[in-house]
């Protein structure tokens, strides 16, 4: 087993691959974090703790007990004892006061990995990849039970921890901040990461060095949001792709988040991360349970680099399910740029006919097909078909599509209701409300009480309805606004406070559903690009949709943002027409393509409209998505460039697993007069093995050269150079 307990000791120690993660009960029960880091020998490291040092441990010096408690590295801190660094639990109890005090109480450790219900989580494939340990711990006066969860990885350095929390006192409990991960590191030299951004612009990285006191990031919005991303990696001042270390840690929930790190007095480093406690309240009444989602935490040895190879491989193995999981999607043309809402069955199959013939795969039918909707103002939850723009009806339609030998895929925002629809007149208090408050638009819409089950139940049947009308084998799940007036009408006032996990918990539920009754349907998800794109939705779909922005470029920052911890894989990608509709900008439709290759590769464009030239070119760009896909799907993905910092080229690969082949992508953004050739080096190769780029096959160079002393891109590229602003190339390495 990877996780042990040492009696004598009375010290846990958890390894995943290639880290160690140990920790141990000291006086009075108090869990008490010894070491994350690369993996040491199995040793007892509690010395680490200093508990030999002033402050004393409350047994010798109880008349401080509060500076132990204000120093002491907690595995999960709680309020109201002394320890004024962040907490992880505060609750409201019978008497009104917020003091929770566990203590640890029993252990369990076993083979495999238990699920959350009602959530999403990471899996175990089989019980040999990976063990976990339970700590039950009490918080006696009030009979507060929690258990804290750690899963430790066998094959992958990764380790993932959630809590349960049990009310098992006689009297009804309020939690009022619950975070699931809480890790106390011993110094604060550390640069943190997050990925943040806003609509058309998400996951940016940013990256600075820590400083007193505390840097947060968090979402209150209802969803995981395009501002801030539930990611943030702890990294060393040193720490590059390839070298340094790196702790990454990312939450497993699509709803408010919350992560940060504390610089403390000792300047050491907490660091925490969970459901944002802002506006959170969760009654418990005896008997009840509440289970906290999943930190996913990753440790690396040899940079930001090979953290993301790790949360790649976790995703792609232990987190997306389904039948599309380990296959290449079909290549897709969506009707938004092209139309907008202008579309009937006409247009949509002219779009279908020309697509065919390229060699597209699905029709995807985006916004504005059922109810009375020609724009952003009406219709959402009128889930049926508007035969006025659908002439024939869906089954026409898509008959007509598959008559063309392509699949059909459909557009929902199930999550809304339009103040202009039938089901608002009929329900106008499913919405999201507060009562005798106004409700506050935006894009002309309300959110849907999901916390209902009679709301889920309704709109379900209405998806239902339409998916058992025709042969619809995509779904694009959409999601346009964020949560105001926060409140439920069917919820008590002392539970109003829950609204906002209740309604994410609802959004899992009917994803569920419908992920189990349709197994054959790929799902995509999307939130006004990509505002949503969190490991939660990772568990229900395949793919995400990046972000509205198509632009080429500015894609090279989200899609490298995005891949510091989510698989390329996941990564919805469109070549759309030019000017860009978002930033206008006029890029080759090559460069389009070996962009949107990265991902899960399709269209997004009037293929009756677009240049001829851009048009034949098409085959061909679908015939190097499918050479490569394999590799980009499960190959391990090397960041080369860095368009944060520098603006004028980028460069990626994918190698695959047994270092067989690689792909080498290369895009250059501003061109420079008078330059010579650039040398850049190749990563992730055998050292010791021989390569040929496949145009070049009588040229072996060895993985060693390649990747110490590079390629010269111009020589390389000779007759065939990267001329402009916005060209691309793409390589391909061969073992001899
Ligand atoms: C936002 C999505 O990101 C777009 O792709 C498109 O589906 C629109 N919503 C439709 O309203």
């Amino acid at each position: 087993m990877n996780i042990n307990y040492n009696e004598k000791e009375r010290s846990f120690r958890l390894d995943a691959k290639d880290t160690s993660y140990m920790f141990k009960i000291v006086d009075d029960g108090y869990l008490c974090h010894v070491y994350y880091g690369k993996k040491v020998p199995d040793e007892d490291l509690g010395y680490l703790l200093r508990l030999d040092e002033s402050p004393k441990t409350p047994r010798e010096n109880m008349r401080d007990k509060a500076t132990f408690m204000d120093t002491l590295p907690f595995e999960y801190s709680c309020f109201g004892l002394g320890d004024y660094r962040e907490s992880c639990i505060k609750i409201v109890d019978q008497n009104g006061c917020t003091t929770v005090d566990l203590r640890y109480v029993s252990h369990r450790i076993y083979k495999g990995k238990p699920a959350l219900a009602g959530l999403p989580a990471t899996f175990v494939n089989n019980d040999d990849e990976a063990s976990t340990l339970e700590i039950t711990c009490i918080d006696k006066p009030t009979g507060l039970q929690a258990t804290l969860f750690y899963t430790a990885f066998t094959n992958l350095d990764v380790i993932t921890r959630s809590i349960t929390l049990k009310n098992t006192g006689e009297k009804p409990i309020e939690i009022t901040r619950v975070l699931s991960a809480c890790v106390d590191f011993d110094d604060d030299c550390y640069d943190m990461i997050t990925l943040n951004g806003s609509w058309a612009r998400e996951r940016h990285m940013e990256r600075a060095p820590l400083h007193h006191g505390k840097q947060s990031i968090d979402s209150i919005k209802g969803e995981s949001s395009h501002q801030n991303n539930p990611f943030a990696a702890l990294v060393s001042h040193n720490a590059d792709e390839d070298m340094g270390e790196a702790f990454g840690f990312n939450f497993v929930y699509s709803g408010n988040f919350f992560a940060q790190a504390e610089v403390t007095q000792h300047k050491k480093t907490r660091f925490v991360m969970g459901i944002n406690p802002l506006d959170f309240g969760w009654k418990l009444e005896s008997g009840e349970e509440f289970v906290a989602p999943e930190v996913v935490m990753v440790h690396s040895d040899s940079g930001i680099g090979k953290m993301s190879r790790t949360f790649h491989d976790l995703y792609r193995q232990n987190l997306i399910r389904g039948e599309y999981k380990d296959k290449r999607r079909p290549v897709l043309i969506n009707n938004w740029e092209a139309t907008y809402f202008n579309f009937d069955t006409d247009k949509l199959i002219s779009i279908a006919k020309e697509a065919s013939k390229l060699g597209i795969e699905m029709l995807v039918m985006d916004d504005g097909w059922f109810g009375h909707r020609e724009s952003d103002n009406s219709s959402l939850g009128d889930w049926f078909v508007n035969e006025k723009k659908i002439k024939g009806g869906l089954k026409y339609l898509v008959d007509e599509v598959n008559k063309l030998g392509m699949k059909f895929g459909i557009w929902f925002e199930p999550e809304m209701v339009s103040p202009d629809s039938e089901l608002y007149k009929a329900h106008p208090d499913w919405a999201i409300q507060v009562k005798n408050r106004e409700l506050t638009m935006s894009r002309e819409q309300y959110i849907l009480d999901f916390s209902r089950k009679e709301v889920r139940d309704y709109v379900y049947s209405m998806m239902k309805n339409i998916l058992d009308s025709a042969n619809i084998e995509y779904i694009k799940w959409d999601m346009n606004r964020q949560v105001t007036e926060p409140g439920s009408l069917a919820l008590p006032p002392e539970r109003q406070r829950e609204i906002w996990h209740r309604y994410v918990l609802g959004v899992y539920d009917l994803m569920n559903r419908l992920t189990t009754d349709y197994p054959h349907i790929l799902l995509e998800n999307c939130s006004g690009g990509g505002a949503r794109f969190d490991p939660g939705m990772l568990y229900y779909s395949p793919q995400i949709w990046t972000s509205d922005d198509t632009d080429a470029i500015e894609r090279l920052k989200i899609q490298h943002g995005t891949s510091l911890c989510y698989p390329c894989s996941a990564m919805g990608a469109h070549v759309s027409d030019c000017p860009n509709h978002t930033v206008g900008r006029n890029t080759p439709f090559k460069t389009r393509g070996h962009v949107a290759m990265v991902g899960t590769f399709g269209y997004e464009l009037d293929v009756t409209k677009i240049p001829e030239e851009d048009r034949n070119s098409i085959p061909g760009q679908i015939e190097e998505f499918n050479k490569y896909n394999a590799l980009v799907r499960t190959g391990d993905h090397y960041r080369i460039g860095n368009t944060f910092e520098n603006i004028e080229w980028d460069a990626w690969m994918f190698v695959a697993k047994d270092k067989s082949e690689a792909l080498f992508e290369f895009v250059q953004i501003l061109a420079r007069p008078n330059y010579r050739s650039r040398r850049i080096k190749l990563k992730g190769l055998d050292p010791d093995a021989y390569y040929y780029e496949e145009s070049e096959p009588d040229r072996k160079i060895s993985g060693a050269a390649l990747m110490n002393a590079g390629i010269n891109i111009a020589k390389i590229w000779n007759g065939d150079g990267i001329y402009g602003d916005f060209s691309s190339k793409i390589l391909h390495f061969i073992k001899a």
